[in-house]
């Protein structure tokens, strides 16, 4: 099942990977989308190259792409699409960012993968196949209390105006955890937590597009992701939590209560 679906996928990465790879490094042309939140030439012409790979292969799908928007073809497979996740961090030639694409049906997401051509990993998942990088199959990390973990989290671009509580939230965990990291990619976090160099991570206000392609590449390398409050998942809920499993109700217990929105 998704064979050919997987196949499209990882040509279509890879090919905005080899864009991307090539534009770092280069002065790039930045648009303010908002105060601090940037578009590049790179994300455009990486998009430019999946939407016509993954377009040309299922014209009858579907598409949610971060710059492009919907293309809305009335069907219940949607493919959502990150050119370039890490776009600040491109932008600095900080070199973590990655291509993030999921294919969705009816909100569940049934294969993902994330790119980060920089360090050449490539993590892949579909429904019942487990998680790859590179080939080579993942599990998550066997890291059992909060204390002992290393936990990820993101800021949301809106982060000037309400500040107040997403740092209340980073400080109850910082407490808590052995260590926090704001690496800048939450497709990349997710897939750290599926390979185990993390135990967890949260962040509110994401995209299905940040998340779409990291939430099955978790589920399938045996973590589980919530919503603050612990309920299941889906990439368009907006606030996540991810783990390991292990710590999750750790964690869901620090966030959920505080959580301000
Ligand atoms: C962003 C990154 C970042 C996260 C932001 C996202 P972008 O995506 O994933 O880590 O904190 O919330 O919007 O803009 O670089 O594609
Ligand atoms: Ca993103
Ligand atoms: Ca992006």
């Amino acid at each position: 099942m998704f064979d050919k679906e997987l196949v499209v996928a990882r040509e279509a990465a890879r090919a905005a990977g080899r864009i991307l790879s090539r534009m770092l490094g280069n002065a790039h042309h930045i648009v303010k989308k908002g105060e601090i939140d940037l578009v590049t030439e790179a994300d455009l012409a990486a998009e430019k190259i999946i939407l016509e790979i993954v377009g040309h292969n299922f014209p009858k799908d579907n598409i949610l792409s971060e710059e492009a928007g919907r293309r809305d073809e009335a069907s219940h497979r949607t493919w959502l699409i990150d050119p370039l996740d890490g776009t600040t961090n491109f932008a600095h030639r900080f070199p973590f960012f990655a291509v993030s694409i999921a294919l969705e049906i009816e909100s569940e997401v049934v294969l993902g993968v994330v790119y980060n051509p920089y360090m050449n990993e490539f993590f892949e998942a579909s429904k019942g196949k487990g998680t790859y990088l590179n080939g080579e199959l993942l599990r998550v990390s066997g890291t059992t209390t909060l204390q002992e973990s290393l936990l990820a989290t993101g800021f949301p671009y809106d982060v000037h105006e309400r500040s107040e509580g997403v740092l209340k939230l980073l400080e109850k965990m910082i407490v808590r955890a052995q260590g926090i990291r704001r690496l800048g990619s939450a497709a990349l976090d997710l897939c750290y937590v599926a390979v185990g160099r993390l135990d967890g991570f949260w962040e509110e206000s994401l995209k299905p597009w940040d998340t779409g392609a990291g939430d099955i590449i978790v589920r399938e390398a045996g973590g589980r992701l919530t919503t603050f409050w612990g309920e299941p998942y889906n990439p368009y809920l907006g606030s996540v939590v991810a783990s390991n499993g292990l710590i999750h109700d750790e964690m869901v217990k620090v966030l959920g209560i505080s959580a301000v929105s």
